[in-house]
C-alpha cells in the first residue's frame, strides 16, 4: 500500500467517524400550508464524549434561519423563547437526540432554510451546517392522488369486475386533520370506506354499465381558521359491457314497414339484421341506415316492402363481450295472417264446443228416447245450449248430425 493509498484510507476513516458522530437527519424540503402548522421530523447524533452532558434539564434546541449566526439568525429557542421568534415546540425529547419540531401559524415569513443547533451542559454547542431543511409555504393544499386498482390490470374495466379507487394524500400538519371526500359526475350513490388516519380513502364497487364515463372526484379539505382549503383529483371510469338492445320500434305505412333498433355496448357494437334467420344486405328492397347516437349507442333502421314474405325479422348487436338480439313480429301480410288465424281459431273453437255439447246432448237424448220415446225436437229446443246461437234460431237436428265431423276436426287440430 502506497503512502497516497494509506492517506486515502485514513481520510476515508476520519470522514466516516466524523460523519457518523455529527450528522443530523432532517427532511430536505417541506411544504407547509399557510395558516396551518408544520412539523420538522428531526434526529441528531453527537460525539460520544458528550453523551453524559446531554441531559433533559440542560438540553436546548435552536433553529437558525437562512444563516448560521447564532444571534442574528435565531428564530427559535426551546428554553428561552423571544418575542420575535416563531411560535412552536420541540416535541421530540432532546436528551434522546430527537429534535422533532412543530411551528404553528405558518405564514410566508416561514419560507427559508433552517439549521438546527444543540447546546447542553455548557460544553456541547453545535450547529449542524451540512444538512438543512427548507420550508416552502404554500397557499393552497397539494392535490390528493386518485388511482384505479382493478382485478385485471386494465385501463378500461369490464362490467362486473371489482373496481377499487384509492385516494391518498400527503398529510400536511393541520388541526383538525384534513379529510377526504368522494363525489361523482353524473351523481351516483357512493359507498366509501376509508382509513382516515393514513389519509387513504378507498371507493370499492362492482363496475356496472351506469359507471361508464362517470368522473369520480376526491377532495381533500383542510379546515384552517374559518376557511376551508380544498384540493381535488379525479378519474373518469370507462366500463366495457356486452350489447343491450336499448330500444326498438316499428311502424308501417302503406306497403312499407320500418323497423328501428338501438343497441348500447362498449366497445361500440355492430348491428346486423336477420330475415328468416339470414343476414340481410343493404339493398333497394331492404334499405338499412345506421346512425351512431353516442360512442356506445348505435341506431339502425331497416325498411321492408310488403312484397317480401318472410317469417321473422331480428336485429342482432354484438361486440367483443357478447351479443344481444330482438325479434320483431312481421307486420304486413303476416299480421293479417295472424289475425286470420286467431279468428278462425276462435270461430272453430266456439263451433266445435257447441258441436260437442250438442253431440253429447244428442247421445243423452238418444238414451232417453230408447227408454222413454219422447219428442226429440222439443227436448233440443228447451236445452240451454241453444242460447249460444248468435242468430237466435233454434238448432236443428241436421246440424247436430254434422257434429261428428266438427268434433273430429277439433280433435285433430
Ligand atoms: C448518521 O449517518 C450514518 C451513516 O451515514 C447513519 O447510519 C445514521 O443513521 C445517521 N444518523 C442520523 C441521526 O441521521
Ligand atoms: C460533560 O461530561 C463529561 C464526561 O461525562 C464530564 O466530565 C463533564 O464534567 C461534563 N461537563 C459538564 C459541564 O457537565
Ligand atoms: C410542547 O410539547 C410538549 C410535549 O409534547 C407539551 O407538553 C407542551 O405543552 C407543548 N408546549 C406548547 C407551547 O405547545
Ligand atoms: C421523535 O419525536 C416525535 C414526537 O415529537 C415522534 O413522533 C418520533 O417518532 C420521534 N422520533 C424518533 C426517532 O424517536
Ligand atoms: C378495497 O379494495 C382494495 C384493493 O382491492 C383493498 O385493498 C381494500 O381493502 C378494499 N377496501 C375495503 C373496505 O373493502
Ligand atoms: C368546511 O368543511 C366542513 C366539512 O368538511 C363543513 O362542515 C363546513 O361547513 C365547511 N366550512 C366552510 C366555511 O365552508
Ligand atoms: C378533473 O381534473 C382535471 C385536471 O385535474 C380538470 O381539468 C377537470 O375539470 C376535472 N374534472 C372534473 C369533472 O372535476
Ligand atoms: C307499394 O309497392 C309497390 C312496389 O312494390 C310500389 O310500386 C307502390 O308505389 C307502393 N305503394 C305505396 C302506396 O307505397
Ligand atoms: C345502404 O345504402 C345506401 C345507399 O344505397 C346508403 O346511403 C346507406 O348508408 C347504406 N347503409 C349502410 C348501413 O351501409
Ligand atoms: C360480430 O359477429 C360477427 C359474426 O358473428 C363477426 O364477424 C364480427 O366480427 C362480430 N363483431 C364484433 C365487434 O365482435
Amino acid at each position: 500500500m502506497s503512502v497516497a493509498e494509506k492517506l486515502c484510507v485514513f481520510v476515508f476513516l476520519l470522514q466516516g467517524v466524523c460523519c457518523r458522530k455529527l450528522n443530523i437527519s432532517l427532511p430536505e424540503k417541506i411544504e407547509a400550508l399557510s395558516g396551518s402548522c408544520v412539523i420538522i421530523k428531526c434526529t441528531f447524533e453527537i460525539e460520544n464524549k458528550y453523551d453524559t452532558n446531554l441531559t433533559e434539564s440542560d438540553a436546548t434546541g435552536f433553529w437558525l434561519k437562512d444563516g448560521t449566526d447564532t444571534n442574528n439568525h435565531q428564530v427559535f429557542n426551546s428554553r428561552n423563547p423571544k418575542p420575535d421568534h416563531f411560535q412552536g415546540n420541540i416535541t421530540g425529547n432532546l436528551h434522546e437526540k430527537n429534535c422533532t419540531t412543530v411551528f404553528y401559524d405558518v405564514s410566508s415569513k416561514h419560507n427559508g432554510k433552517y439549521y438546527f443547533r444543540i447546546e447542553s451542559g455548557g460544553v456541547l454547542k453545535y450547529t449542524y451546517r451540512e444538512n438543512t431543511c427548507t420550508i416552502n409555504v404554500i397557499e393552497s393544499p397539494p392535490k390528493p392522488t386518485v388511482k384505479l386498482y382493478v382485478v385485471q390490470d386494465q385501463e378500461e374495466v369490464l362490467e362486473g369486475s371489482s373496481v377499487s379507487l384509492r385516494c391518498s394524500a400527503e398529510t400536511l400538519c393541520s388541526s383538525p386533520p384534513p379529510t377526504l371526500t368522494w363525489s361523482s359526475t353524473p351523481r351516483i350513490p357512493l359507498s366509501e370506506s376509508s382509513r382516515q388516519q393514513e389519509l387513504i380513502s378507498d371507493l370499492n364497487f362492482t363496475a356496472a354499465h351506469r359507471h361508464h364515463r362517470v368522473t369520480f372526484t376526491c377532495t381533500i379539505t383542510y379546515q384552517i381558521l374559518d376557511k376551508n382549503k380544498t384540493a381535488q383529483d379525479n378519474i373518469t371510469l370507462h366500463v366495457q359491457y356486452a350489447p343491450q338492445i336499448s330500444s326498438s320500434s316499428n311502424c308501417n305505412s302503406g306497403n312499407v314497414s320500418v323497423y328501428v333498433c338501438e343497441v348500447d355496448g362498449n366497445p361500440s357494437p355492430e348491428l346486423e339484421w336477420h330475415l328468416s334467420g339470414r343476414p340481410v344486405t343493404n339493398s333497394s328492397d331492404t334499405f338499412i341506415s345506421e346512425e351512431r347516437l353516442s360512442s356506445t349507442v348505435l341506431r339502425s333502421s331497416i325498411t321492408l316492402y310488403e312484397s317480401l314474405t318472410h317469417t321473422s325479422l331480428q336485429c342482432v348487436g354484438n361486440n367483443t363481450h357478447g351479443t344481444a338480439s330482438q325479434l320483431f313480429q312481421l307486420n304486413l301480410l303476416s299480421q293479417e295472417a295472424s289475425w286470420f288465424n286467431i279468428y278462425s281459431f276462435l270461430i272453430g273453437g266456439v263451433v266445435g264446443a257447441v258441436m260437442v255439447i250438442l253431440c253429447v246432448t244428442m247421445l243423452i237424448y238418444k238414451q232417453i228416447c230408447r227408454t222413454q220415446r219422447g219428442d226429440k225436437t222439443r227436448l233440443i229446443r228447451t236445452d240451454g245450449v241453444g242460447s249460444l246461437d248468435n242468430d237466435g234460431e233454434p238448432f236443428y237436428v241436421n246440424k247436430v248430425m254434422m257434429s261428428s265431423a266438427g268434433a273430429a276436426r277439433l280433435g285433430s287440430s
